[in-house]
């Protein structure tokens, strides 16, 4: 006798036979009635769903933060709420430009998503490996990516287009000298850094304020790989994080990163020379060191990856009490952003799907919609609000302290009175004489094809930066 189970149709019958089509005689024709045939065939036509717009190619693991160290003098949210509490979570990290199908091991910023499933709901914190962003104002993204996607005609990407929008738009000048450092091609996602990159706010038990960004640092080092190295490894395997990843945790190996935050009382953001809301810029660890809160570690890979990462639904809207957001424009249209794109790709009710849902309850007033698997009521009269039948009720007491705001409505020029400049001649005064050269050709490589006259612009920018940082990509280029 089998020790497998029985072969049921989706509607829990038994199956005869999942080998032969019923026909008509042995040589066929099919007969229409062959309904498991056609429910195979029809179910096949529907395994896909559309793949992120961007940050198609991912991998990802599940874990748990542990708190390390006391920082409820900032912050009242439960997930940090004593030394040594674990909360589960699950990480995904990723590509930006790549189709779900990319090479792992190419020249891009690596996505660093984390949905904490703390008592008080999810909390997301959708960063990537670095600190810092190609824009700050929100209406440039579709035109970003539109340059890191395919060309409409070539179909093939096109390092003129990349080059022409950088080159329009000087506050991407930051980020593209990580994208070119070394940082830029990270060999796994274990030995690597993950950023908030955004400011946040945090609110304590008193209901004050602090802006706060967030910093995982790798427990296991810094490694990345030339250009060069990466040619050879996407000749050998495309799959090479997939595989690093999978592997290390199979074997126990469980990877690390330490999880700190920068605090900004809330009345210095009128005072820094910067603004403190701008994601083209770091908050220097001189002015606001990091204060460590906890760890970080992956240690259960995944059993199903299209129902526990592709269905995965990450979104900067997901935050808890204690936790908030803050001005950064670029925050703002994230909030619409995610949520939006769920809905068209998972369908309305994403957030009731297993990985997706939270691990605390859920009372919400949504109702119906396509495919509703969403607990049946317990209390079926309360189903609008405010309601005389006991239905769950707003709470005043997760209220965030009130933000004062001001100003005129205008749309405001974005590079006015802004120092897109400072900050990346920091971040190239530290690269040593071999971290330069390498910055200089990996530019000077990703510029192959692009016409004169925006190689040209390209360089005035990082003349501004150093004079030597544009000699340098200009003998790269000869
Ligand atoms: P610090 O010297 O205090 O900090 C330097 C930071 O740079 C560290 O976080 C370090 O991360 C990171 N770093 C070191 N080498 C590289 C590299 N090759 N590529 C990218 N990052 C690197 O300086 P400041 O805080 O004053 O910042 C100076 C510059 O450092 C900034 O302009 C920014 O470009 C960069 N930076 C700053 C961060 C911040 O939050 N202040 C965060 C990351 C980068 P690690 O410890 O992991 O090596
Ligand atoms: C994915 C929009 C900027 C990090 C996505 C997705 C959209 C999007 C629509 C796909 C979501 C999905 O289908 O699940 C935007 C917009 C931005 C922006 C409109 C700016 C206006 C940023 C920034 C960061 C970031 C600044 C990091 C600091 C990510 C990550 C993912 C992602 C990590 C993948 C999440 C996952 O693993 O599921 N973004 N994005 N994005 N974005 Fe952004």
């Amino acid at each position: 006798m089998s020790q497998c189970p029985f072969q049921t149709t989706t509607a829990g019958a038994q199956i005869a036979d999942n080998q032969n089509s019923l026909t008509a005689g042995p040589r066929g024709p099919i007969l229409l009635q062959d309904w498991q045939l056609l429910e195979k065939l029809a179910h096949q036509n529907r395994e896909r769903i559309p793949e992120r717009v961007v940050h198609a190619k991912g991998w990802g693991a599940h874990g748990t933060f542990t708190v390390t160290h006391d920082i409820s003098q900032y912050t009242k949210a439960n997930i940090f709420g004593a030394i040594g509490k674990k909360t589960d979570l699950l990480a995904r990290f990723s590509t930006v430009a790549g189709e779900l199908g990319a090479a792992d091991a190419e020249r891009d910023v690596r996505g660093f998503a984390v949905k904490f499933y703390t008592e008080e709901g999810n909390w997301d914190l959708v960063g990537n490996n670095t600190p810092v962003f190609f824009i700050r104002d929100p209406l440039k993204f579709p035109d970003f990516i539109h340059t890191q996607k395919r060309h409409p005609r070539t179909h093939l990407r096109s390092n003129t287009a990349m080059w022409d929008y950088w080159s329009l738009s000087p506050e991407s000048l930051h980020q593209v000298t990580i994208l070119f450092s070394d940082r830029g091609l990270p060999t796994d996602v274990r030995h690597m850094n993950g950023y908030g990159s955004h400011t946040f706010s945090f609110i304590n038990a008193k209901n004050e304020r602090f802006w706060v960004k967030f910093h995982f640092k790798t427990q296991q080092g810094h490694r990345h790989w030339t250009n060069a190295e990466a040619a050879e490894v996407v000749g050998q395997t495309r799959e090479s994080t997939q595989i690093d990843l999978l592997g290390a945790i199979d074997q126990g190996d469980f990877p690390r990163w330490t999880v700190s935050v920068q605090i900004m009382p809330e009345a210095d953001a009128d005072k820094t020379s910067y603004n403190p809301f701008d994601l083209t810029k770091v908050w220097p660890h001189g002015d606001y060191p990091l204060i460590e809160v906890g760890v970080m570690e992956l240690n259960r890979n995944l059993v199903n990856y299209f129902a526990e990462l592709e269905q995965a639904s990450f979104s900067p809207s997901n935050i808890v009490p204690g936790i908030g957001f803050s001005p950064d424009k670029v925050l703002q249209a994230r909030l619409f952003s995610y949520a939006d794109a769920h809905r068209y790709r998972l369908g309305t009710h994403y957030e009731s799907l297993p990985v997706n849902a939270p691990k605390c309850p859920v009372h919400t007033y949504h109702r119906d919609g396509a495919m509703n698997f969403m607990p049946m009521d317990k209390n079926p009269d309360a189903y609008y609000e405010p309601n005389s039948f006991g239905g769950p009720v707003a709470n005043p007491a997760v209220a965030e302290p009130a933000l004062k705001i001001s100003g005129d409505a205008d749309r405001f020029d974005h590079r006015e009175g802004n120092d897109d400049y400072s900050q990346p001649r920091a971040l190239w005064a530290m690269f040593d004489d071999g971290q330069k050269s390498r910055l200089y050709s990996n530019l000077a490589a990703a510029m192959q094809g692009v016409p004169e006259f925006i190689i040209e612009r390209q360089l005035g920018h990082f003349a501004l930066i150093h004079p030597d940082y544009a000699a340098g990509v200009r003998a790269a280029l000869k």
